[in-house]
């Protein structure tokens, strides 16, 4: 592939957008913001647009693309039914940081949905994203805006670090609010059901449809179950560094245990020891409890909405400061937990140490 003279622009800069829809409408690919991270644009009903998607990424082509709309109407153009729990939760949560499953019109080409004979659909709420996709007239399909297997962008610099060169255009808008991304929910069965958490949560979505199930693959360790959603089979946001959760099996409270934080102090001291460079991720609270050298602030423990905002940029700066262990916290607890702890469980590779 033939590198690209990446433009970037601030949201203040009106030529900005102009110089997005411009490039979209030409085929090529736009980052921009929305309200929970950074997404690759390219017009969701070309195929070749949506194939320089997946080269810009390195992303394997069997991982569907979400197609992001501006407008409620567009769902009937790409959707082939639309349910009565789609029309529910359109209303109740768009725009906003939901995704919904249903099956696909002929218009969609494979090239954006895997191969799968259904789409994903999200109207996001983030101005900039509805006004590229408003100005530009197109649907946008848009994974978010990393090198495949790294943690999504937050920020318009972690973008750049890692598409400089691979994509016409990126609009910053400065930090994402949320900073993970959407909750995924299939409405192609009987009961609806969670493909990926994310800021709107089950009991969410079950008071606006009542229950909603979560797709096995996500809660059941047996590698054999395969998650609904493609995706959610890579490793991904794992940093460079070997990361390890230390977590209070027993422990109920927001507030980490005096056992967790020892026993990271003691593993930090010993890693260091032997001349390796160490982080550990720690909640606000305990911040000053830890001894390690490098100290990753995620947030209030208690406020799952303040790590997760702060949760990818964190993984990023482990690389950047090019730490070789890392130890975090676990942030199971409160509404966000399940989403906070399913991605950093996968940076994690999945290891846990249990006190
Ligand atoms: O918040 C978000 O959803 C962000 C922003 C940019 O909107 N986008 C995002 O896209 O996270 P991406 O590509 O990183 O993740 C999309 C996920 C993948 O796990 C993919 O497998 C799943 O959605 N997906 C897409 N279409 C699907 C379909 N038809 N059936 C099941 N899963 C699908
Ligand atoms: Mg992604």
């Amino acid at each position: 592939m033939s590198e690209l003279n990446t433009k970037i622009y601030k949201q203040d800069d009106d030529s900005g957008i102009a110089k997005a829809v411009k490039a979209l409408q030409s085929d090529g690919l736009v980052a921009f913001p929305t309200e929970t991270v950074y997404g690759l644009g390219a017009n969701a009903l070309k195929e070749d647009a949506a194939a320089k998607i997946y080269a810009a990424k390195g992303r394997p082509s069997d991982n569907p693309l979400i197609v992001h709309i501006a407008d409620t109407k567009a769902v009937y153009d790409l959707a082939s039914e639309v349910p009565e729990t789609a029309t529910m939760l359109m209303e109740a949560f768009w725009p906003g940081p939901l995704t919904i499953i249903l099956p696909k019109k002929n218009i969609v080409p494979d090239g954006t949905t895997g191969g799968l004979k259904t789409v994903a659909i999200r109207m996001p709420s983030h101005p900039v994203a509805l006004s590229l996709i408003k100005e530009s007239g197109l649907y946008i399909a848009a994974p978010s805006a990393n090198t495949s297997g790294r943690p999504s962008p937050t920020e318009a610099s972690h973008v750049a670090e890692d598409m400089m060169g691979k994509i016409d255009v990126i609009l910053d808008g400065g930090a994402v609010g949320i900073g993970i991304e959407s909750t995924i929910v299939d409405l192609t069965g009987d009961i609806p059901t969670i493909l990926r958490p994310g800021f709107i949560t089950k009991s969410m979505l079950e008071k606006i449809v009542g229950p909603v199930k979560i797709d096995p693959a996500l809660i059941n360790p047996d590698p054999s179950l395969r998650p609904k959603a493609p995706g959610m089979k890579y490793t991904h946001y794992a940093p460079k560094g070997e990361l390890t959760i230390v977590e209070d099996k027993n422990q109920t409270k927001a507030t980490t245990s005096d056992k967790v934080i020892s026993l990271i102090n003691q593993l930090t001291s010993e890693k260091e020891a032997e001349g390796y460079k160490v982080a550990v991720i720690a909640s606000e609270d305990n911040a000053p409890l830890y001894t390690c050298n490098h100290i990753l602030i995620a947030g209030d423990s208690s406020k799952g909405e303040t790590v997760a905002a702060k949760l990818y940029a964190i993984l990023r700066k482990c690389d950047s400061l090019e730490v070789e262990y890392i130890y975090s916290e676990a942030f199971n607890k409160g509404e966000l937990g399940s989403a906070i702890m399913n991605r950093l469980l996968k940076a994690a590779g999945q290891r846990v140490i249990q006190v």
